[in-house]
């Protein structure tokens, strides 16, 4: 049975409730998390650093399974399915990846269809290669078609490699920071395509993990705010995204301003860093040890 068989447009894309995981040494990484993430909608996951962002990415993804609580991406429950089933219906672009330097964009963009980092020509037809071309076009990138990835800078790099994470046309695609490290410029273009997925792809779910609200596309609807391994706030973006959730969610007193459709913060007069509250720590708990990593 196919992921298809077992979806409909309204079902949820990622369904987490009371999800928990902690490592074999008894971390706690994530405390109980409930979260839903329907069709369509563009989700900030925002927090401060160890907050759990990128473990609660990693279920998304389905490249971990929680400790307790349940996962369900696509109305299958992680630990009762098979997870490769799950990956091509999720794009992941991980910063981490390093796309090989001789590649052009083209085959960069096509390695997206296998996951490897190399296309596997065999396997890849002309309908692939269009659809490498339109997803280029998509990222507003198409001239980069021929060019190869060491020539590339680190915003068109990261463009690329959204494009490549949507060559399966997955139903979610997840971003850990995908505007870190980029300047200005870059980071604008880089949000603008995102942005443009809503009305290319309008069911496609995004989330996108970030540091600064800065750094948040203007299509983003919802947010939840992390800290400590919970999920201390969560709804829609304007109610989400203002002075005093942020300010709870990261210590510091911080003043929130929403125009055109993009976010920014800034600590407020008088406060300083001597004040901050000491930097997150994850406790360690009592529970058992459990295999998490798959
Ligand atoms: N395998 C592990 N063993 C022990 N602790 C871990 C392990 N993996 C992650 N952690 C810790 O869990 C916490 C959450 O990590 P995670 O990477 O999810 O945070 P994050 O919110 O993505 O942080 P950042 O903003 O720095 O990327 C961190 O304190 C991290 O050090
Ligand atoms: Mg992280």
């Amino acid at each position: 049975m196919s992921v298809d068989d077992v979806t409909t447009a309204a079902t949820p894309v990622l369904e987490l409730d009371d999800v928990r995981v902690w490592t074999a040494e008894g971390a706690q990484l994530l405390r109980g998390v409930t979260w839903t993430v329907n069709p369509g909608e563009h989700w900030a996951v925002l927090g401060a650093n160890g907050a759990g962002k990128s473990t609660l990415l990693s279920l998304a993804a389905a490249r971990r399974h929680p400790s307790s609580g349940t996962v369900r991406i696509l109305g299958r429950q992680m630990g009762r399915t098979m997870v490769f089933r799950l990956w091509e219906m999720i794009g992941v672009v991980d910063p981490n990846i390093r796309l090989p330097d001789e590649l052009t964009a083209s085959a960069a963009v096509l390695t997206g269809l296998t996951g490897s980092l190399r296309p596997q020509w065999e396997r890849i037809g002309p309908d692939d290669e269009t659809r490498a071309m339109e997803m280029l076009d998509r990222l507003g990138c198409i001239d980069l078609a021929d060019r190869v990835m060491a020539t590339c800078s680190q915003g068109e790099r990261q463009r690329v490699r959204i494009a490549r994470a949507l060559m399966t046309r997955p139903r979610l695609l997840l971003l850990d920071e995908p505007a870190t490290g980029l300047d200005l410029p870059a980071r604008e273009a880089l949000l603008a395509a995102v942005t443009d997925l809503r009305s290319t792809d309008p069911d496609l779910a995004i989330v996108v993990v970030a540091h600064h609200l800065e750094d948040l596309p203007s299509g983003t609807s919802h947010a939840l705010l992390m800290a400590k391994g919970l999920a201390v706030r969560q709804g829609d973006a304007a109610e989400v995204l203002r002075s005093e959730p942020i300010s709870e969610c990261f210590g510091i007193p911080v003043e929130v301003t929403h125009r055109d459709g993009r976010w920014s913060a800034h600590a407020l007069p008088g406060w300083n860093r001597s004040s901050a509250p000491d930097p997150v720590a994850v406790p360690t708990g009592d529970e058992p040890a459990d295999e998490w990593e798959m």
